[in-house]
């Protein structure tokens, strides 16, 4: 069975974790199926954005513990089995976690790796890794304080404190808290709105909101700067353009 669905919707696709017995744990061979698929979405020009998404129950669990509690630390370093969440922080396509249920440790973290977040009302966060003796290992220290600041990013991770969405929502977590029902819906509609904008700008704009955590303001702006030079000079910054002027829907060729 497959540990990952994958659904192509027009310009969008849908990727979810499909592991439910075991509340859609990180195993080691879900994660590399998960990054093989979303390696080949990327790599499909016809692809524009990426839902990645759990079931309604569950987002992801985290790491899988079992096979954690069975491995060595040599293994894991050897295994470069953390190294493989770059690949997916690395992609180029849009990618909108949809979330819903249970977002924890791994899970929370795998959200993160995403552009950003839809949470249904339901959806619970947490790094509970502390809890286990070990610490967030795939991103967690670090993207969570980015996103919600020092104090309450200390709290979740030193204390095993669960937020709910609507507290993910107030600190900066995640980007929209829709109703229980409308995880899955909303998070496409949203794919589908990045989808429709011209593909060369939303990278682009994608890779320079992500400079800002990497460099000096000064820096980043100046990597924005070229990226818009790079954007003005793609046909479909004219087709943009041009077709705002004459009144009609633009259509974006990805060049
Ligand atoms: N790994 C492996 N199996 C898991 C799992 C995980 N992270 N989370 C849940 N499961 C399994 C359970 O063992 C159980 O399996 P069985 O039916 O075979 O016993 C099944 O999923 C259902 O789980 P529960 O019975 O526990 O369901 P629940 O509704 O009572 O509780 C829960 C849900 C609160 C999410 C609870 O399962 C839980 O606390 N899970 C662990 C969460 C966690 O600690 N995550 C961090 C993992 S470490 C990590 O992620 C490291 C990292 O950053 C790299």
């Amino acid at each position: 069975m497959s540990l990952v669905s994958v659904e192509r919707n027009g310009a969008i696709a849908v990727v979810l974790l499909n592991r439910p017995d075991a509340l859609n744990a990180l195993s080691d061979k879900l994660m590399d199926e998960l990054v093989s698929t979303l390696e080949d979405l990327d790599r499909d020009e016809e692809v524009r954005c990426i839902v990645l998404g759990g079931s309604e129950r569950v987002f992801a669990a985290g790491a899988d513990i079992g096979e954690l509690a069975q491995t060595s630390a040599i293994e894991l370093y050897y295994q470069r089995r953390v190294e493989r969440w770059d690949a997916i922080r690395g992609l180029w396509t849009p990618l909108v976690a949809a979330v819903s249920g249970y977002c924890l440790g791994g899970g929370c973290e795998l959200a993160m790796a995403c552009d950003l977040i839809v949470a249904s009302e339901s959806a619970v966060f947490g790094q509970p890794e502390t809890g286990l003796g070990i610490i967030p290992g795939a991103g967690g220290t670090q993207l969570l304080t980015r996103a919600v600041g020092k104090p309450l990013a200390m709290d979740v991770i030193l204390s095993g404190r669960r937020l709910s969405a609507r507290e993910a929502l107030a600190a900066g977590l995640v980007a929209r808290v829709v109703a229980r029902e409308a995880w899955l819906e909303e998070a496409k509609r949203v794919a589908r709105e990045i989808a429709e904008k011209g593909p060369v700008a939303t990278r682009l704009a994608k890779e320079s909101v992500d400079r800002a955590f990497e460099t000096t303001l000064a820096a980043g702006l100046e990597a924005e700067r070229r990226a818009l030079y790079l954007a003005f000079a793609s046909e479909d910054a004219k087709e943009g353009l041009t077709a705002f002027t004459e009144k009609r829907k633009p259509d974006f060729k990805g060049r």
